[in-house]
């Protein structure tokens, strides 16, 4: 993606995700070992997926507002990709919450 767009990455912490993280962790000091952990899994794992959805969605426009054809491409692939992820977690929580009833 980088290459793509003729910039060096650096790494940088993203609260965003921590704070998620942190989110699943306190639910879990309350509910694991209960039916309702993998529910908050779940729960959390999404979270991170709608992030992001959101993120991509926005990387993916600015690439191609700047003229980043192929950058927004790669981007809207892990686009793709993130959607699907979240799909299929929407089907595990649906079955994990009708358990956990
Ligand atoms: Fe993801």
């Amino acid at each position: 993606m980088f290459e793509l767009i003729g910039k060096s990455a650096r790494a940088k912490t993203c609260e965003a995700m921590q704070g998620i993280v942190s989110e699943m962790e306190e639910d879990l000091e309350d509910f694991g070992g209960t039916p309702a952990a993998d529910t908050i899994l779940a729960a959390c794992a999404q979270a991170v997926e709608h992030y992001e959805i959101a993120r991509y969605g926005t990387l993916k426009t600015w690439a191609s507002q700047l003229g980043y054809t192929d950058a927004a491409s790669l981007l809207d692939q892990t686009l793709q990709e993130e959607k699907k992820a979240d799909a299929l977690l929407t089907k595990i929580a649906g079955k994990l919450n009708a358990q956990a009833a």
